[in-house]
């Protein structure tokens, strides 16, 4: 199934003066923290349609972990070693203007069970997107998607999916694109598939924590943790789904001053410890959530169990995973970090009756990335 990317004209905006991230897309070289104000409008004009640089891309998107606690929907980060592949090429039987997804593959269950028709695929929405962007009339784009993360795992599958088109699409072009165009490409997959929201989908492309200061405009802030810190997530995953739309529909629609309070302050404390590298703060912040976690617990089987044995087992902290139903846990051992684990499965199997399995993953500091390519 093939579709068009001209549902809108592509609008003319001029540089930020703030970052233009559009090549490379690691953030190694920027300093402690960078704002990234897409009310700025942020790529220079473009007077023509770009022609392909590249015959064919491969991309990488890392998993991410959103809402860190108290951060819901305006706090994330990405996390090394796990993610989504995508492989673009300039495809001539593909009609001029168009992409289509020619197949999924990828981990258990997950690449049976999505959509090849790019308008209810992830990374075919994403790709359209950046496509509308480009204002791309001439050349038609085939897409293979490689899933490495599960679907509905909180772990940021469909973010990963996304922004993996969002950066393949923009590079096979030479990426003219900056990297806050590719959020807003990947922001209009994510409110079609899980909800409007870019805790998942800002790391996945910028790498490292990311701050979503506003929606409207959308305002990024990236978060630097000290690069000589380090820093462990013990991700523990039950066989079990929690869709992002389900564990959104069980959220309060009104909560107390005390709350909004408290929160509040252990999402500034969150960020201060991600600034400062402390870990032991951050761990304290991340199992604070008096708002979200309380209503999304009862619905993972096992969780309550197993955070109390994650911190039992020394971890700083543990909460959910972006909408669950993976467990996040922090230390700064790799080693502790299987330990943690094995306790945080253990706990999932007796209180929860889950199977699960754990990952000890590092900060993904660079974010999607483009992993090879084949001139034309
Ligand atoms: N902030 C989103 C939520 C992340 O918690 O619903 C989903 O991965």
């Amino acid at each position: 199934m093939a579709i068009s990317c001209h549902q809108s004209p592509f609008k003319l905006i001029p540089p930020s003066p703030s970052i233009n991230l559009s090549k490379p897309y690691p953030s190694l070289s920027l300093p402690g923290s960078f704002r990234c104000n897409l009310s700025v409008p942020s790529i220079t004009p473009l007077l023509a349609e770009p022609e392909p640089v590249f015959a064919s891309v491969k991309s990488f998107a890392p998993a991410t972990v959103a809402n860190l606690g108290p951060g819901f929907d305006f706090l994330g980060c990405a996390v090394d070693g796990v993610g989504d592949f995508v492989t673009l090429r300039v495809d001539p039987d593909v009609r001029p203007g168009e992409v289509s997804i020619s197949d999924i593959h990828g981990v258990g269950s997950s690449a049976k069970k999505l959509s090849k028709n790019p308008l209810y695929n992830c990374a075919g929405i994403a790709a359209i997107a950046v496509m509308r962007m480009l204002n791309i009339r001439s050349v038609g784009l085939s897409l293979s998607l490689q899933k490495g993360l599960p679907l509905g795992s909180g772990l940021g599958s469909s973010a990963a999916s996304a922004a993996a088109a969002a950066v393949a699409v923009n590079e096979i072009f030479g990426g003219p694109l900056s990297v806050s165009d590719l959020v807003l490409a990947g922001l209009e997959s994510e409110s079609k598939v899980s909800g409007y929201h870019a805790d998942n989908v800002a790391p996945a492309i910028m790498g490292g924590f990311v701050l979503i200061r506003s929606y409207d405009p959308l305002d990024l802030i990236h978060l630097k943790f000290p690069n000589d810190r380090d820093l462990f997530f013990v991700l523990v995953s039950p066989e079990f789904e929690a869709p992002t739309k389900k564990m959104r529909a069980a959220l309060p629609k009104d909560i107390t001053m005390s709350h909004h309070v408290w929160n509040c302050s252990q999402a500034g404390a969150l960020v201060a410890s991600v600034l400062q590298g402390d870990l032991e703060g951050m761990g304290m912040a991340l199992s604070s959530d008096k708002i979200v976690e309380p209503r999304r617990a009862p619905l993972i089987p096992g969780m309550e169990a197993v955070k109390k044995a994650a911190i039992e087992a020394g971890a700083f902290g543990c909460t959910i995973s972006g909408a669950g139903p993976t467990a996040v846990a922090l230390t700064d051992d790799e080693n502790r970090g299987m330990q943690i684990g094995e306790r945080m499965v253990e706990a999932f199997g007796k209180d929860g009756n889950l199977k699960a399995s754990a990952m000890v993953k590092r900060l993904d500091r660079v974010g999607a990335r483009l992993v090879s390519s084949i001139r034309r």
